[in-house]
């Protein structure tokens, strides 16, 4: 005969949820900043169920301080009548990117360039050991959007503008970053930002798709088909509308489709301040679990929510959910016997170990446009090679956002290594160095120029956004980098640095060999590697590249969905020696 009864862990979920008082609930279905709202005192007395941190003060400076900090916050939870531990969260989405010294590597559209698994694989699994070494159980980590327009300013958070390679490459990360979950080595991963982050229309942070149903359920809801199948633990609700909806307050979707329709058991986490911007209540009936109640949403949130109950407004049965869910995770990581992250792993944090696959990662990550008259690979023996640009000598310039700030940084910082060091530990002739075109070294066998984007993130990184002035094209003074070099003859390499494919076709026409590196994080000599021939380039396009800016001014830009506008190269375009 078969037995009715359930699953051991669901047993223990539903007893669990038996003691629970409705503050209690609430309070799991909490998260805060780790610096906000008296923390210590409020996972107390409010019951939270997790801490963020993000954008903001330091946990503290070493590693291990950062361990304290959470390792007493957690002491505090497990003191409460119920003993339920907490989550603790961050952004890690190109490495432990909020650590500065941890491993980071290539932003995902990068790694999409790869087309590489395994090593996407690895990655996350690294993130995950750097991720649980200062401290944290969960991470904000991988954005599985599609982008349909370059204007966006969070392509580079993304894999790629194929469902296809987005869908594989998230079977990989998901699967590196979570593993077996009961590991103390791995971390709950969080598909986001569900759904139609990157598909609206103009590329607007937070704006309006317009996609059909169709093209919905068949570019975007696939790769979280296979994020719901590796039984990723948590998805993060999207700050965009679908249809004018938002798609925080999206029960059609968030319940019907995810919940029900895809299987999903873990948690629906809002993203930052979704309470009080999206719709109140509304947001826990569309089906959102636990809540970013931060930058004063705290008592907001609670109080709204207890509010609800009691006028019936929202079910007990809908909280009882939300609970059971975030329950679920925090037994399968394991947290209820083994609360505290484990101090040995600290040693591991940019380990040359894990340096060594984030090099790998840059190397894979190149995408050569044009190599003319076979200028790369460059010979080592080269007399004398000029290199060009600040994003050379500059790791936060090569890095992108999310890289030890929200908005990433324009300084060096720890453990990383420049562009430039890499070509100098290559070449055996005279490298030197002339950051903005002014040095005229005009009697240098071949300039390497490398240019780009300034690090952004989220909206102030949208071309045509109030916040910024940023082009689909390179500045005036980059471009000139260019013309000084190749008007005096020099043989030109240029090196683009960018978050998303920009408009270079002059600069690309005005050039020997065009390189596509995107943002490689902390391992720059990666890139000297490829370019003095010790690897072949075997990076492929994630993306369509754009021809023109007029290509952009449908709302969408080139991509593998909109056949009328062409582009200057295919998607998986990428040249070899
Ligand atoms: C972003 C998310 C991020 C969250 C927490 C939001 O502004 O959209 O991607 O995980 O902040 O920092």
């Amino acid at each position: 005969m078969k037995s009715s009864r359930k699953p051991l862990l669901e047993q223990k979920i539903d007893s669990l949820l038996k003691l629970m008082t409705l503050e209690e609930k609430i309070g799991q279905m909490t998260q805060i900043i780790h610096f906000e709202e008296s923390a210590e005192e409020s996972v107390t007395s409010k019951f939270l169920g997790s801490i963020i941190h993000t954008q903001g003060p330091f946990p503290g400076e070493t590693a291990l301080e950062w361990q304290n900090k959470f390792i007493a916050l957690q002491k505090k939870a497990i003191s409460t009548r119920l003993g339920i531990p907490l989550l603790f969260a961050v952004d890690a989405v190109h490495g432990q990117n909020t650590f500065e010294g941890a491993t980071i590597f290539p932003h995902n559209i990068g790694l999409g360039a790869t087309r590489n698994e395994e090593l996407v694989k690895n990655i996350g699994k690294i993130t995950a050991i750097e991720s649980q070494a200062t401290g944290f159980n969960w991470v904000f980590s991988p954005c599985i959007a599609i982008p349909y327009n370059e204007k966006w300013g969070r392509v580079y958070e993304a894999f790629s503008e194929s469902t296809e390679l987005t869908a594989k490459l998230t079977k990989a990360s998901v699967n590196g970053h979570q593993g077996n979950l009961d590991d103390p080595k791995t971390v709950l991963a969080t598909a986001k930002h569900f759904i139609g982050d990157g598909a609206t229309d103009f590329g607007i942070e937070g704006g309006n798709t317009s996609l059909n149903s169709v093209e919905i359920n068949d570019r975007l809801l696939a790769p979280y088909r296979v994020a719901v199948k590796e039984n990723i633990g948590a998805v993060m609700a999207s700050f965009n509308r679908i249809g004018n909806v938002s798609m925080h307050a999206n029960k059609a979707l968030i319940t019907d489709t995810l919940k029900v329709g895809m299987n999903f058991n873990g948690i629906v986490v809002s993203d930052w301040k979704g309470y009080s911007r999206f719709g109140g209540n509304d947001i826990v009936n569309a089906g959102i679990d636990m809540v970013m109640a931060v930058d004063g949403d705290l008592e907001i949130f609670q109080n709204g929510l207890k509010k609800g109950i009691i006028d019936s407004t929202v079910s007990i049965s809908r909280i009882d959910d939300a609970v059971k869910r975030i329950l679920r995770q925090k037994f399968k990581l394991g947290l209820f016997d083994n609360p505290f992250p484990d101090t040995t792993l600290v040693t591991k944090i940019g380990s040359k170990e894990h340096r060594e696959i984030a090099r790998q990662a840059v190397r894979e990550s190149l995408v050569l446009l044009k190599n003319k008259n076979k200028v790369l690979p460059l010979s080592k023996e080269t007399k004398k090679i000029v290199v060009v640009g600040e994003h050379a000598n500059n790791s936060g310039l090569q890095s992108g956002g999310w890289t030890v700030n929200w908005q990433g940084t324009k300084e060096n910082y720890k453990g990383a290594t420049t562009i430039l060091e890499g070509i100098k530990q290559q070449a055996k002739g005279e490298v030197v160095y002339d950051s903005t075109a002014t040095k005229n070294h005009f009697d240098a066998d071949v300039a390497i120029i490398v240019l780009g984007e300034t690090p952004y993130a989220e909206f102030f990184g949208d071309i045509g956004h109030e916040s910024n002035e940023l082009k689909l094209t390179l500045s005036e003074e980059h471009q000139n980098y260019i013309k000084t070099y190749q008007e005096k003859g020099v043989k030109t390499v240029v090196v683009l640095v960018s978050g998303r494919p920009l408009v270079v076709t002059n600069q690309i026409n005005n050039s020997d060999a065009f390189v596509a590196a995107w943002l490689l994080g902390s391992e720059g000599d990666g890139v000297a590697e490829v370019l003095f021939g010790d690897y072949n380039f075997s990076g492929k396009l994630p993306h369509s590249w754009p021809k023109s800016v007029e290509d952009f001014k449908g709302k969408y830009g080139p991509n593998l969905w909109d056949k009328s506008v062409e582009p200057l190269f295919p998607f998986g375009f990428g040249l070899t020696y």
